[in-house]
């Protein structure tokens, strides 16, 4: 039987209070999905089992040409047809389960899971940005964010900063094409944050689902932030910590993260920097949304302390 994800459901897992704005953008994303029989449901199960016990690609430093060659074939796509939709990353819509509320569910249309992600970052860079005048995407790769960004907001500078330089260059011919003169690239390393390159006042910071590729990595770039004082830090990253371990399908995630090394330790570690009073979290949760394999865009939010 057809359902669909509602409104009120995403007002209440992700606390937020939907603007008109919000309502247009969620009316224009197919949210229907089918449950899975209980055949289906074992099967994805052992799927992901088989998975697990192959060798799969980790991540790291190493993985910088994939990215730029990755990046690059996004880039001769949208030279070539100049249309956004071009820009989105292929690993959407790769399989046709998806997770939503610790179950596998059918969605009807491929780009279910990237609309949610949309929305889910709306309702975050709605309740934040305000009194912003810029917003810097680390990791943000083709841009594709940042796009979706400007549909809702036309007032924010948009950085979109990556380690590679296909990154920058389809950026910067998205903002020649879309005439978006707010719309800017820089390059930038987790591994070695640049600290010239310094954040405007007035400042969001985001990261979506890129801080993940550092596995344990991750803190150089967390002291360069607190460094530069960016006035509101969002991650949307794969994290465990919010995850139950004794939901099976949860398990999987974990189990999926460890072995493809992606980000391992995020919340304690900004918890621990909490408690030491370098910083202050304003929310942490868990989306309930996720591709075949992870549950991977758990929310934390933070403020450095002056
Ligand atoms: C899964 S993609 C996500 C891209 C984008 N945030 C999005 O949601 O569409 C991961 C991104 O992290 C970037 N990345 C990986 N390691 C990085 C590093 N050391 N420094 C900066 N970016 C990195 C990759 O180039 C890629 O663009």
């Amino acid at each position: 039987m057809s359902q669909s994800i509602t409104l009120e459901e995403l007002q209440k897992l992700w606390n937020f209070t939907a603007t008109e704005d919000f309502i247009r953008r969620f009316n224009l994303i197919d949210l229907k999905f089918e449950d899975l029989t209980t055949e289906e449901h074992l099967e994805a199960i052992s799927e992901i089992e088989r998975t697990l016990a192959k060798d799969l690609v980790v991540s790291g430093s190493h993985r910088k040409e994939s990215w730029e060659n990755g990046w690059g074939q996004n880039l001769i796509e949208f030279s070539d047809s100049k249309d956004l939709a071009s820009i989105a990353p292929k690993y959407f819509g790769k399989y046709p389960l998806i997770r939503w509320k610790q179950q596998f569910i059918k969605p009807k249309s491929a780009l279910m899971e990237s609309g949610l992600l949309s929305l889910l970052i709306q309702s975050l860079v709605e309740k934040y940005s305000s009194e912003m005048k810029n917003l810097y995407e680390f990791g943000c790769g083709t841009g594709n964010n940042l796009v979706k960004i400007r549909e809702f907001n036309n007032n924010l500078e948009l950085y979109g900063l990556d380690w590679v330089e296909s990154s920058q260059k389809i950026i910067n011919l998205i903002a020649k094409e879309t005439k978006d003169n707010k719309l800017h690239s820089a390059k930038f390393d987790y591994f070695n944050p640049d600290e010239a390159l310094s954040i405007k006042d007035d400042s969001i910071v985001l990261t979506v689902a890129s801080l993940e590729q550092t596995g344990t990595e991750f803190t150089k770039f967390i002291e360069y932030l607190l460094y530069q004082k960016p006035k509101i830090v969002i991650h949307i990253e794969p994290m465990w910590e919010p995850l139950d371990k004794n939901n099976n399908l949860d398990s999987l995630s974990i189990k999926y993260f460890n072995k493809r090394n992606y980000l391992n330790g995020l919340y304690l570690h900004i918890e621990k920097l909490s408690k030491e009073g370098r910083l202050e979290i304003d929310q942490y949760f868990r989306s309930f949304v996720g591709s075949f394999f992870v549950d991977g865009y758990s929310v934390v939010v933070w403020k450095p302390n002056p």
